[in-house]
């Protein structure tokens, strides 16, 4: 028994050196164990035939505190500077929440709250913009959608009708968004990559020297165009 425990040890180290790559986990499987629906086995074990290495499918999952989060392994949520909020995929990866307020490097991230500094507080603005980056989580993504689960800025000129005072505005999408502000919570947006696959950039100007009850909270999500499409 102890030798075989110790061979195990030796070989998930071989494996877990040469071979294991993102979103990999060796799993020790028992003889009559099924695997679920959402695991994947790569390879069986090579030194000792009852482990293998899995992965699993970064789905959505509920997390503790009630947001939408993605199943990734907790090394990749901190790479995604995200926030594990209980497990999933059978205790083998963690929901990670991912929250953005300004600025930072682009989010790649399914489920993506982009949020207003200091969240679930009204914001006081700024002189300067606050932005995030979308970039694509997987070549065949195509398009985003922003759910505006809460947002308000300040309203725009009652006359014009021009958002004057604060302002959401897209850029690098494959065509622009109309510029927006007051009171949309409840609405959502789509918005395509490029062809090019550059990242987007979603650009909130809260202007701080008109003082305003403001805030928001986006779900960034990204879709494939063909959403039955379901690879790994
Ligand atoms: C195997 O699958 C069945 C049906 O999906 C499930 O009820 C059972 O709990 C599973 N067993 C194990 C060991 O995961
Ligand atoms: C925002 O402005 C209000 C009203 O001027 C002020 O009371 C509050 O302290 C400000 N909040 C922050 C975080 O600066
Ligand atoms: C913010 O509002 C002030 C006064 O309404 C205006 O002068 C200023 O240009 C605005 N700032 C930006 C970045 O639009
Ligand atoms: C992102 O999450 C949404 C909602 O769960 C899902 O429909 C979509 O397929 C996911 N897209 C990608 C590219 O992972
Ligand atoms: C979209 O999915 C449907 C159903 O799986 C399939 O029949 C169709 O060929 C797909 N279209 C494209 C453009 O991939």
């Amino acid at each position: 028994m102890r030798i075989i425990a110790i061979s195990f040890i030796i070989s998930f180290h071989i494996y877990g050196v040469f071979s294991l790559r993102d979103n990999q986990v060796p799993v020790y499987y028992s003889k009559n164990s099924n695997s679920s629906a959402d695991l994947y086995e790569i390879r069986k074990g090579k030194f000792l035939p009852f482990y293998t290495v899995v992965r699993f499918k970064n789905n959505e999952c509920t997390a503790t505190n009630g947001l939408v989060g993605t199943c990734y392994l907790r090394s990749e949520c901190r790479t995604k500077q995200g926030v594990a909020f209980g497990s999933c995929s059978r205790g083998l990866g963690v929901c990670c929440v991912v929250t953005r307020n300004c600025g930072g490097l682009p989010t790649s991230s399914n489920n993506t709250y982009f949020r207003s500094p200091g969240y679930p507080d009204y914001y006081n603005g700024s002189s300067t913009t606050c932005t995030i980056s979308i970039a694509k989580n997987r070549d065949s993504a195509t398009h985003v959608r922003l759910t505006f689960t809460d947002f308000t800025l300040a309203q725009p000129h009652p006359t014009t009708g021009q958002c004057q005072i604060d302002r959401m505005n897209v850029l690098g999408s494959e065509i622009s968004p109309p510029v927006i502000c007051g009171e949309n919570t409840g609405q959502h947006m789509y918005l395509r990559f490029t062809p090019d696959n550059s990242a987007m950039q979603i650009i909130i100007l809260a202007n701080s020297s008109t003082t305003f009850r403001r805030r928001w909270s986006i779900l960034v999500t990204q879709h494939e165009q063909n959403e039955s499409r379901r690879d790994l």
